[in-house]
């Protein structure tokens, strides 16, 4: 893991929200192959990071290297084009729609719609409960099915970089297991992934690397084995020396 190259790389970024500023000089590297954890609490700008690395919100300045291009301020189509995709905050699906339909929705752009058969038996052999309901609508499944849902849609975009934001919000314990070990899977197949959690516990558990978050800064990095549960808690909170945060 530590050999494999940089897969996304982000410099110095700050993004504002009119005149608030969400993130303060941001910077982070993520390695091909691995999976990354952002800890932070609520308000911490952990979405606000991944929606600005997918085009969402613009930077106000720095820069956003994916696989040595600069993918920087680009519309969000662009950056999916270039190989990022998002399950983004709340699993959101398309109510109205059925499951496929939903899943259809994450191949839109030209490459991923030419691979789309190929994709669905591919969320479908990993995701066997959104094969069974293919054809129901989305607005029938489960909490834990949803988050799945919102998953293999962005599976469905064949992705280099995943981006994961709070996976396991208001799931119960044994469906968010049952999640992370699907994480593992997809990641064992080549993708890399970033996972936003607020659980410090389950961040570290799931992850090679991992950073905390504490107001629009990052306070804490390392290997995930390596870092202190306590000490990550700590600066999460942003308490002792983390404090001047
Ligand atoms: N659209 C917006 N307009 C103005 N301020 C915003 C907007 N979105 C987020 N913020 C503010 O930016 C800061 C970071 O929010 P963000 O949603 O990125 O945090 P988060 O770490 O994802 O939190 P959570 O765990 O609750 O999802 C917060 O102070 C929030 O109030
Ligand atoms: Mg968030």
């Amino acid at each position: 893991m530590t050999n494999s190259k940089s897969m996304l790389s982000v410099n110095h970024l700050n993004t504002h929200y009119g005149e608030f500023q969400a993130l303060h000089n941001i910077s982070l590297n993520i390695r091909s192959g691995s999976i990354v954890s952002i800890i932070g609490s609520n308000g911490a700008g952990k979405s606000t990071l991944l929606n600005t690395i997918m085009g969402i919100s613009k930077p106000t300045n720095g820069s956003i290297v994916l696989d040595g291009k600069e993918i920087g301020g680009l519309p969000t189509n662009q950056v999916v084009a270039n190989g990022i995709s998002m399950s983004p905050e709340g699993s959101r699906v398309f109510e109205k729609m059925t499951v496929e339909e939903n899943l259809l929705m994450g191949a839109y752009l030209k490459e991923a719609r030419k691979k789309k058969n190929e994709s669905l038996e591919k969320v479908y052999t990993l995701f066997p409960v959104l094969r069974e309901k293919r054809e129901q609508s989305a607005s029938f499944l489960s909490g834990g099915q949803r988050q799945m849902l919102a998953i293999a849609r962005g599976i469905m975009a064949r992705p280099m970089l995943l981006f994961c934001d709070e996976i396991s919000l208001g799931l119960a314990p044994v469906v968010i297991k049952d999640i992370y070990q699907k994480i593992k899977e997809i990641n064992q197949e080549g993708m890399t992934i970033v996972l936003v959690e607020q659980d410090v516990k389950r961040s570290l558990k799931h992850s090679d690397y991992s950073y905390v978050m504490l107001k629009g800064q990052i306070v804490m990095e390392g290997n995930s084995s390596e870092l202190s549960e306590e000490e990550v808690r700590d600066a999460y909170f942003g308490v002792n020396k983390y404090a001047k945060y």
